[in-house]
């Protein structure tokens, strides 16, 4: 018997983009109904993965029958710059790129480069970031810094190596991505983080390591709780790691002190080594939610924007793009959008709420990250 698709819904539901109602700006940015700024843009430019992680792409859900989407539907780099540089006009400041695995996407260089030209409202080089799992980084980190990228994140949930293959469950040594993100050192990309996502019962035993390694060094670790993104990976919340937590465990080894945010809306807090060996970062969704300050949007793969990471449903750009709409109206259209965001999903998450959502929420490889 032919074994069913996958019926994960990589395609999600579709909103109807908004054709009239009211458009708020303030300052060049446009404004949501609780007062937030668009700021800032993350960009899917793929929804494939040469990793399996159990919080994100569960091997028994992403299997090889499982649809990705075909070329033709991504995004071409032409149509992502033109949606950039109409979000940048109103007010967009910092581009990540993420997927997905973003360094997947052929020729991804080339995107960079598009987007680091690109000037802000107030004549500053726009901010362009991506999120990688580092597996191809040591290929790929010199020709990155020579498009222009300034900054770069990599996940790393663990340096033991077997907790490392398990996590990735493709048996993807931990050693390469090490190696990848030396390379990002030495190619000269100015800020370099790492992300850690922490599983009770998985990694929490592992993070001191992680600490001691990069300690000292100009990489930025940053520890985030995991979420109930999506709705293929078995979330609980006694699964979740409260940040209060490791806090408190690394202060036992190695003192540390919050320190101030270096912006408005800055999803990690931050906290500085005593003995001036740098700082950490602790992203806690979970126990402490920042939708209060979220000026996010999110692109997907296929062009639909979003207005939240745990949202049901999106809005169809690329329908626009395709089917000849001006800039002007592209523009309109998501000015109204953003004008008519109310999200605020970490602060009502529950197990309840979790639970309605659970069988439409998208898909992080597919939203980004
Ligand atoms: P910079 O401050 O620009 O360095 O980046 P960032 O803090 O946005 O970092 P990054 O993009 O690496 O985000 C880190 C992680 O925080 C993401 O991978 C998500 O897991 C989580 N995150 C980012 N944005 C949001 C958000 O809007 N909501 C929630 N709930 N989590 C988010
Ligand atoms: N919870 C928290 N973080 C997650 N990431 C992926 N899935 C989850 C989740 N369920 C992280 C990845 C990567 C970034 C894109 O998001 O590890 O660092
Ligand atoms: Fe791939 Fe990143 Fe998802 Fe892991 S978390 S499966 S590396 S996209
Ligand atoms: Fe923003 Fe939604 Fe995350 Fe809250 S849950 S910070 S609104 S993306």
């Amino acid at each position: 018997m032919r074994k069913e698709k996958n019926i994960i819904p990589i395609k999600p539901l579709s909103r109807t983009i908004p054709l009239s109602g009211k458009i708020n700006k303030q300052d060049s940015h446009w404004i949501d109904t609780r007062g937030r700024p668009l700021r800032d843009l993350r960009i899917s430019v793929t929804d494939r993965c040469n990793f399996r992680c159990r919080y994100c792409m569960p091997k028994e859900k992403f299997e090889k029958d499982h649809s990705f989407l075909a070329h033709t539907e991504l995004l071409s780099f032409e149509e992502i710059e033109r949606l950039a540089r109409i979000f940048v006009k109103n007010g967009v400041e910092k581009i990540r790129l993420t997927g997905g695995e973003p360094l997947l996407r052929k020729n991804i260089e080339s995107l960079v480069t598009r987007l680091s030209s690109i000037k802000t409202h107030n004549g500053k080089n726009l901010d362009v970031a991506i999120t990688t799992n580092g597996s191809a980084l040591s290929k790929k980190a010199k020709s990155l810094a020579e498009a222009g990228l300034k900054r770069i994140t990599v996940s790393l949930d663990s340096m033991n190596p077997e907790t490392f293959m398990k996590l990735n469950d493709v048996g993807f040594p931990v050693e390469k991505v090490l190696k990848g993100i030396q390379a990002a050192e030495d190619a000269g990309i100015p800020s370099i983080k790492i992300n850690v996502v922490v599983k009770k019962g998985v990694n929490e035993n592992d993070l001191l390591d992680i600490v001691r390694h990069f300690k000292g060094t100009r990489v930025i670790v940053r520890f985030i709780e995991f979420m109930d993104v999506g709705v293929t990976n078995g979330w609980r919340m006694d699964d979740v790691v409260p940040s209060r937590q490791i806090i408190e465990t690394i202060n036992k080894e190695f003192p540390i002190e919050p320190a101030d945010p270096n912006y408005v809306g800055e999803v990690a807090s931050r906290w500085k080594f005593k003995d001036n060996g740098g700082e950490i970062g602790f992203i806690s969704s979970v126990s402490e939610p920042f939708c209060k300050e979220c000026s996010r949007m999110r692109l997907s793969v296929d062009g639909k924007l979003y207005k939240c990471l745990f949202a049901t449903e999106g809005f169809d750009i690329r329908q626009m793009i395709r089917g000849g709409a001006t800039d002007e109206e592209i523009e309109q259209a998501i000015g109204r959008i953003w004008s008519a965001r109310d999200e605020h999903y970490s602060e009502i998450r529950t197990s309840e709420t979790h639970k309605e959502r659970l069988n439409n929420k998208i898909e992080m490889s597919y939203i980004g990250g």
